[in-house]
């Protein structure tokens, strides 16, 4: 990854200024990205919201401003007024304009120049700040491929009535994506019209359209069948980069990681545990969190649950676990570092929630995938790994304890799992080709370079 000296001295004078959606799934592909970016000889500036801010001591490379939510006089640190204030209103825009226009103007040393501005796709106003300032700006997508050719089809969805179909259809075929079924498509959590979600996803697509690129955590290998598409509905160049083959996500990590898990999973035979996470923001309520624990001791297996505060509603979780709980067989964590556990030669499986990041993060490693999935781009993403890259069982008819502990078995142990066992890890070995010199993933990477360096 080491450029030259001398590229290096050249890039260091261009400066790159990038805005992360303050999510957990958000930040951590922005920080990557600026990680390789910095990597590659560029300044790294980020802009933060003191909601959910980054953490900047791990970053000493890097400067960093707050941004959008730091006026005093407003509180703005929930996110119910965040996304009040920036997501759906103008405020947001105005705020980001005054900023970036002083930062633009006047806090560069006298070397330095900005060659352009990288956002998360949700901040869709920043393409009109970007306008006014004159600055190209190009869009991280944080989720995948896929999901986003159906997130650009909703309005078409639902003026054929999809979302307000009654449930005697959740088993059909959707005719414009036959991949998936109406229950898919019900599950991202669109409301018919013109509200809330839909809204977002909207201007997120037509602004996403009108940025000069669009950077996405992916490899071609994985979601080739998508790009004839993506290049027809987003016109713009398209960089398509596996994040966690190149930098972990862990220094951006919100939480405090649980490393103690480390040797108690040093000591299990290899790929014999399932590694259950759900991700920064999935909920359930108490009676699929007890489906979700019986289904893990009756599989017979050995596994680490990820349960994060929070995650179970309205419960002290622990106390209506089984007598023992988790015995001999299993460990509890209440948050890890996710992509070493997927990388360690004890991991077997990951049941998932299914965001992007957890992923393609699984991807990378090889790791044969149980998907749930609860909302947004998740049951996408889950319909996608078990049917087209075939290395994933997806749990579609909800949390069943007879059902989770059938599927872990399989996907772990049983020969009838051992096809997927086998994608995977073809899979992993094209994500590894992908980013060695002349792969298709280290082509994206020199020619996002050289696109950044030319504007
Ligand atoms: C959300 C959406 O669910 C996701 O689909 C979207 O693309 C981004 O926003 P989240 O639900 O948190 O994100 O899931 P995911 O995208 O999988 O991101 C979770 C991140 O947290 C991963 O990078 C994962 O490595 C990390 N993580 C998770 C940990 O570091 N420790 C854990 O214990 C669990």
């Amino acid at each position: 990854l080491q450029p030259t000296t001398m590229e290096t001295t050249v890039r260091r004078h261009r400066r790159i200024i990038m805005l992360p959606f303050p999510f957990q799934g958000h930040i951590n592909p922005m920080l990557q990205l600026a990680n390789l970016l910095y990597s590659k000889g560029f300044s790294i500036t980020i802009l933060h919201t003191n909601f959910n801010a980054p953490r900047i001591s791990n970053y000493p490379h890097f400067t960093f401003k707050s941004i959008l939510d730091n006026d005093p006089e407003k509180r703005r640190f929930e996110l119910a007024e965040f996304s009040k204030d920036f997501i759906h209103n103008q405020d947001g825009g105005d705020a980001l304009l005054h900023e970036l226009g002083l930062l633009v103007a006047s806090g560069l040393d006298e070397n330095e120049r900005v060659s352009c501005l990288i956002t998360d796709s949700y901040w869709h106003f920043a393409q009109t700040v970007a306008d006014r300032l004159n600055l190209p700006r190009l869009v991280l997508r944080t989720m995948g491929l896929f999901c986003t050719t159906v997130y650009s089809s909703i309005p078409l969805l639902d003026a054929r009535g999809y979302f307000t179909l009654d449930d005697s259809h959740l088993e059909e075929r959707v005719a414009e994506f036959p991949l998936l079924k109406v229950k898919d498509i019900k599950k991202i959590g669109i409301e018919s019209g013109e509200v809330g979600y839909a809204v977002l996803i909207r201007h997120m697509v037509k602004q996403t359209k009108a940025a000069s690129g669009v950077i996405w955590n992916s490899f071609k290998e994985l979601e080739e069948p998508m790009l004839e598409r993506i290049s027809r509905d987003f016109p713009g160049p398209h960089f398509l980069i596996p994040f966690p083959k190149y930098y972990t996500a862990s220094s951006s990590s919100l939480l405090e990681q649980d490393r103690t898990i480390f040797p108690w999973l040093d000591q299990q035979p290899a790929k014999s545990v399932v590694y259950v996470s759900f991700g920064s923001l999935s909920q359930v309520d108490e009676k699929q969190f007890l489906e979700i624990g019986h289904g893990l001791v009756n599989s017979k297996q050995r596994f680490l649950w990820v349960v994060r505060d929070g995650f179970v509603e309205d419960l002290t979780w622990f106390e209506s676990l089984p007598v023992g709980f988790p015995g001999e067989r299993g460990r509890v964590a209440q948050w890890a570092p996710q992509q070493e556990v997927l990388a360690h030669e004890a991991t077997g499986a990951f049941w998932t929630h299914s965001g992007w990041n957890s992923t393609i993060e699984s991807v990378c490693e090889g790791v044969p995938m149980i998907c749930s999935a609860f909302r947004g781009d998740q049951p996408l993403d889950a319909r996608y790994m078990s049917d087209v890259s075939g290395v994933a069982v997806y749990l579609e008819n909800g949390l069943q304890r007879d059902e989770i502990a059938r599927v872990i078995r399989r996907i772990l142990v049983d020969e009838e799992g051992k096809e997927i066992r086998e994608s995977a890890k073809l899979l992993k070995q094209k994500s590894d080709l992908s980013v060695m010199k002349g792969g298709s993933s280290d082509d994206s990477v020199e020619s996002l370079v050289d696109y950044i360096s030319s504007l």
